[in-house]
């Protein structure tokens, strides 16, 4: 199988994040976005373990495939240097990575069903059976952000207003996107009118990343700060608030990114309803329900500090949690791949897993 190529058929699909090119993984540094599109290529794991604590590549989905293709890596440098004894040094590798960053549940997924290879490659040269795994979950992937991308714009009513939160695009996915692959097919479809992004501060992955995206769709968008928000609502502006997942809980509760759970307020306040778009590959069935996600807390220097510049007050200080709770009551539908669950329940995610 090859890098997921883009389809001519799918319109607003031209955007690819990740790839693997020349024996080595190729990321679009998003630090660099929207001022610079600069690819990094990575030869060895220690480089992708630094590449998504410090967010080069990011998005759950995206973390979780960077991290198969760095399985990939990690296992042709210890087969290299012990073809006898390779298998329990990429353990402790496994270990390292999936531990990179805390709450998208997808790169535990991903080095999960990496080392089920690893586990079965007994005697031989485990790099090709695991390049073969990491590009089917790359590929499935932009499969599943297709599906969900129908799914969900299914359930807009003609012509509304969308806001949505953080970048959930191909740069937080294989491709297409979850929550904004909802918005490209449902502009598409002409389901969607107006697309505001919300800034989402501290890290900017709205006003830098999700508007970049769009743009280069031709997709037009409008940028709010995350404050304009509920006024937004007030102005009958908006029909959905449309969010990824870095994980799900078994009660339907959602982690995303900071500031999520405030919109679901507002929103539910407003009249407005909230759609959660993730794979399954997002949801912790393990997880009774949000109070036991971790939660990443990030360098307060993000908050203090705009684009390298302080411009906080000296002497204060920042508290910079990267990720919220929204509880399942908030939220109107989780839309994945294998299909719509409206007004999330316990029994209802547990049908989903089942299904
Ligand atoms: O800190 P980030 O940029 O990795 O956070 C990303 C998000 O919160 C996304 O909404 C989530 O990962 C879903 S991406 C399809």
């Amino acid at each position: 199988m090859k890098n997921p190529q883009i389809s001519e058929n799918i319109p607003y699909d031209r955007v690819r994040a990740v790839q693997w090119e020349n024996d080595r993984l190729s990321l679009i540094d998003q630090r660099r976005l929207p001022g610079r599109t600069e690819m990094v290529a990575l030869g060895h794991l220690p480089e992708c373990i630094d590449a998504i604590r410090d967010m080069v590549v990011r998005g759950a989905p995206a973390i979780g495939i960077t991290a198969a293709y760095a399985v990939v890596l990690a296992a042709r440098d210890r087969y290299r240097t012990d073809p006898a004894g390779w298998r329990s040094a990429l353990f402790s590798d496994l270990e390292l990575l999936a531990a990179a960053r805390p709450t998208a549940v997808n790169l535990r997924w991903a080095v999960e069903r990496m080392r089920c290879v690893v586990e079965s490659a007994i005697g031989a040269d485990p790099v090709a059976l695991l390049l073969a795994e990491a590009r089917r979950i790359h590929a499935e992937d932009i499969a599943a952000n297709h599906r969900m991308g129908t799914l969900g714009m299914a359930l807009i009513e003609p012509g509304s207003g969308v806001l949505t939160h953080c970048n959930t695009g191909a740069l937080a996915t294989g491709g297409y996107g979850t929550a904004l692959g909802v918005v490209r097919a449902g502009f598409a479809a002409g389901r969607i009118g107006p697309v505001y992004a919300d800034e989402t501060r501290p890290w900017l992955q709205g006003a830098r990343l999700t508007a970049w995206e769009l743009v280069q769709e031709n997709i037009p968008v409008t940028l709010i700060v995350e404050g304009a928000a509920a006024q937004l609502m007030k102005e009958g502006r908006i029909r959905w608030v449309i969010v990824g997942a870095d994980r799900i809980a078994a009660n339907g509760d959602t982690a995303n990114k900071i500031g999520t759970y405030g919109l679901a307020v507002s929103a539910r306040y407003h009249g407005v309803k909230f759609m959660v778009v993730a794979p399954t590959s997002s949801v912790d069935m393990t997880i009774t329900d949000g109070g036991g996600i971790p939660i990443e807390s990030r360098d307060p220097a993000e908050v203090l500090n705009c684009s390298g510049t302080r411009t906080a007050a000296e002497g204060a200080q920042a508290w910079n949690p990267a990720f919220d709770v929204t509880p399942a009551t908030l939220i109107d539908a989780i839309v994945t791949e294998k299909g719509v669950v409206e007004a999330p329940s316990a029994a209802k995610m547990r049908a989903l897993a089942d299904s």
